[in-house]
């Protein structure tokens, strides 16, 4: 079978998502496998949302590997598959697909992803007074990682507070999560500081902009953005000149969310740290 004129076979792999041109997981996962010894051939395609439903179907009915899935699509990745990791169905989001006895299973690979950045960095979480900035797709994505992390408490703090309150809400209730970290939820105009650690989960980036929040809870904290670049992001600016302790970014998440995705697929865990090099190394010499 063809998508985007290539032949699919057990080991192709692929992103999808629309736009897709500049996803870096091919160079990421062609990495792995060449760290681990594994032949495998993984490409980019761009689906819409008219073709996704059919086309993913239909890479897993001619045996396709597995497919990693990234915005907008995640949600209807969760709704396609036939069973769902629980880390997936607690973000009602799926990032990988494979194919299971049963159909097309679905995991969550996210929140991994950064938990395991975060432990290379040496940063500690269990114990940790922790911010979560933003309510959507990508904090939704890693909430139940960094409760089972057991932090001392999680306070989630959105532009719109309802739907910070309704995130918390959501975790409080949903019994699946076993954590004992009281989860607070607020707008963006608050200010209990200190924080050990202030993770960025919104969007702001893409208007060249650090959400609006209080420079006070950045003190001394550990900040990480979920976002990554060439340059250090507005949200890690805002960090470095409000005092922050130590700054990362996002892109050890993406190539720790690659990895737990490459082990669900193949069994073998690549070491993330030359990659992150690697891909950082890359991203520098692009003129954008
Ligand atoms: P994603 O899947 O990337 O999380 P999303 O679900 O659209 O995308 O969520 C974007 C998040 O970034 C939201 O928390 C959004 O806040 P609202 O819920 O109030 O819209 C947040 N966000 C986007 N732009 C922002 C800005 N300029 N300042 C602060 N928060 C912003």
């Amino acid at each position: 079978m063809k998508i985007n004129d290539s032949v699919v076979d057990r080991d192709t792999y692929a992103v999808v998502g629309d736009p897709i041109d500049h996803s870096l997981s091919p160079a990421i996962h062609q990495l792995f496998a060449e760290q681990c010894g594994v032949a495998l051939r993984y490409e980019r395609w761009h689906l819409s949302a008219e073709n996704f439903e059919q086309s993913v179907v239909a890479f897993f009915e001619n045996g396709g590997g597995g497919l990693n899935i990234t915005a907008p699509h995640k949600l209807r990745a969760f709704r396609l598959c036939s069973t769902v990791a629980n880390r997936a169905s607690l973000s009602e989001a799926a990032n990988t697909l494979f194919s299971s006895q049963d159909g097309i299973a679905g995991d969550n690979t996210d929140g991994k992803g950064l938990l395991s950045d975060i432990d290379r960095l040496g940063w500690p979480v269990a114990g940790q007074r922790i911010l979560l900035v933003g309510a959507g797709g990508a904090v939704r994505g890693v909430l139940s990682s960094l409760l089972e992390a057991d932090p001392q408490q999680v306070v989630i703090v959105n532009r719109t507070a309802e739907k910070a309150s309704q995130l918390a809400e959501m975790f409080i209730a949903n019994k699946q999560v076993e954590h004992a970290a009281p989860i607070v939820a607020a707008g963006l105009d608050y200010s209990d500081a200190p924080f050990d650690l202030v993770i960025n989960g919104t969007s702001a980036a893409y208007g060249n902009a650090a959400p609006d929040i209080d420079m006070r809870l950045l003190s001394g904290a550990n900040c990480y953005d979920m976002m990554y670049g060439k340059e250090l992001t507005p949200f890690l600016s805002a960090a470095r000149d409000g005092g922050a302790k130590a700054l990362a970014d996002g892109l050890g998440m993406l190539v720790g969310q690659a990895a737990e995705s490459f082990f669900i697929w193949l069994n073998k865990e690549p070491d993330i740290e030359p990659v992150i090099a690697q891909i950082r190394e890359r991203i520098s010499q692009t003129s954008e």
